[in-house]
């Protein structure tokens, strides 16, 4: 099932998600979620991003690789990370909530992370460079927190008019999407 995206300005995506129960059979809201990823070319989706403040993303990257390089594709439920470290880089982000949308936001480019993939087996992994951002971009979600928190008053006057639209469903995406509810 291919689950529409929900977009900027839904009270969903500013909440921290709960923990899933230990053990839940989340199979298949795991491959609903990379088909519906996949089917907005997106190389991340979390949960609160299909209606569900639940905590698991999911990310494949591969599309984003180089030849040489090995890109990643995992399921994360009840994630927690661990450590972030490394010197601060920008990289221009995007989000399948905000389509249109780009800036440079700055993170770490180490992160350790523990979480349990479909089959609830524990994992404890360190990933870096790009697989660390989307990582990073994707466990803010379940935060509660959107990339465009992080850019500057400044940029964020600029894209104001842009936001507002988005969360009137003013979007130019060529995936389904859920127009916020306004309250
Ligand atoms: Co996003």
């Amino acid at each position: 099932m291919i689950y529409p995206i929900v977009l900027y300005g839904d009270p969903v995506l500013k909440k921290r998600a709960k923990d899933i129960p230990h053990g839940e059979d989340i199979k298949e809201l795991v491959a609903d979620m990379f088909d519906t990823m996949y089917a907005a070319s997106g190389v991340g989706l979390a949960a609160p991003q299909i209606g569900k403040s639940i905590r698991i993303f999911v990310v494949d990257d591969r599309p984003m690789m180089e030849e040489d390089e090995e890109g990643i594709k995992k399921a994360f439920i009840n994630p927690e990370i661990l450590e972030e470290d490394g010197e601060p880089w920008a990289f221009e982000e995007g989000c399948l909530s905000i389509p249109g949308i780009r800036e440079d936001v700055k993170r770490k480019p180490f992160v350790k992370i523990r979480y349990y993939d479909e089959e609830w087996n524990e994992h404890i992994e360190e990933f870096d460079d790009i697989h660390a951002r989307v990582i990073q971009h994707e466990y803010d979600h379940i935060e509660g927190i959107l990339f465009t928190d992080y850019i500057t008053s400044f940029k964020k006057r600029l894209i104001k008019g842009k936001l507002a639209n988005i969360s009137k469903g003013k979007v130019d995406a060529d995936y389904r999407v859920k127009v916020p509810i306004k309250r």
